[in-house]
């Protein structure tokens, strides 16, 4: 039997595999269709301090191997979050800890968000690929000083594991990592989905009534497989990893390259099952190559 464990910077999941935000509702909705006994640890879906209507339709669209969205981060806010979603969260999954994603227009914003959350949920993971209101509308996770000061003000609010979910699109994601080290965070996620534009040559309009979204699914695996291994190598911090995970072999890529732990997202979208079948292939990998604990592939690589 492999041990399945691992710690995520102080969140215990009973196995590495999570899902990722945005692709798999508020956790709940898959009662009955997902074996939650394969899953590690549930991520809901962005919230903010108020509700949040997102982008008009359309706001996704296929493209070969992948997914582009404009979603928008929809969300019903940190009050209603907090009154309905949670406690019908665990009273459905009674024993899969859930992730908050939060995500905010200032640094007091993610604090005050943070600072509701409370005790409520068994971590907060900080969405920071969204605009900073007070600063042109840069995102903050793509000035290595913004983010440091975002995410010292959110593990001020906070005594819950906290992971920082990086940006891709940085010529190196190393200062990034720094950033998030030195202010305090206990593990990182990695990767958020990269800028994209999808346009219909017929009627000469992007196709997303945003215009641009963001590229997710198989496609940016190798790019997230490249990203979490310079992470790794820069960081004793944990991380999650997440982009274009399939099946066992893309999560095992990303225990290899450093992973503590992995989450599947667009792939959700045409299997809900994935997870189990992804979680069951790790263990079988395992014990092929003699490893009597997943947490012994982190960074196995050779
Ligand atoms: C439809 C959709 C909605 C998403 N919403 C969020 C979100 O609310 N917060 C967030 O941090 N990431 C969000 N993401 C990004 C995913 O959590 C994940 O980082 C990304 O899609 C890469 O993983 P994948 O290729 O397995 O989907 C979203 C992705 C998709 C496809």
């Amino acid at each position: 039997m492999v041990n399945m464990e691992v710690n995520l910077g102080g969140l215990k999941m009973h196995t590495p595999v999570a899902t990722a935000s945005g692709t798999f509702g508020y956790g709940f909705e898959y009662v009955g269709a997902v074996d939650y006994s394969k899953l590690g640890a549930v991520t809901a879906k962005g919230i903010r301090l108020e509700p949040w209507p997102g982008n008009p339709m359309p706001r996704h669209v296929e493209v070969p191997g992948g997914l582009v969205n404009a979603i928008g981060l929809q969300g019903t806010g940190v009050e209603h979050f907090l009154k309905y979603t949670v406690p019908w969260y665990r009273k459905q999954v009674a024993d899969v800890p859930m992730i908050a994603n939060i995500w905010g227009g200032t640094v007091e914003e993610y604090a005050e968000v943070a600072a509701r959350m409370g005790d409520t949920v068994d971590a907060i993971e900080m969405n920071v690929s969204c605009p900073n209101v007070k600063a042109g509308g840069h995102t903050f996770g793509q000035d290595p000083k913004v983010l440091h000061e975002v995410v010292s003000a959110v593990r001020k609010a906070t005594t819950l594991p906290l992971l920082v979910k990086l940006a891709p699109n940085v010529p190196s994601v190393v200062p990034y990592v720094k950033a998030c080290e030195d202010a305090g965070a206990d593990a990182l996620s990695l990767i958020n989905t990269i800028p994209a534009m999808v346009i219909d040559i017929e009627t000469r309009r992007p196709v997303l009534a945003n215009r641009t979204g963001g590229l997710s699914g198989r496609c940016v695996h190798p790019a997230a497989v490249k990203l979490v291994y310079d992470a790794h190598n820069a960081t004793k911090l944990p991380l999650l990893a997440m982009g274009g995970i399939y099946d066992a072999k893309d999560a095992i890529e990303f225990f290899l390259a450093g992973a503590t732990a992995v989450a599947v997202g667009t792939a959700t979208f045409t299997d809900p099952g994935v997870v189990a079948k992804v979680c069951d292939g790790i263990a079988e990998y395992c014990e092929r190559h003699g490893f009597l604990s997943v947490s012994q592939l982190t960074g196995a690589l050779v």
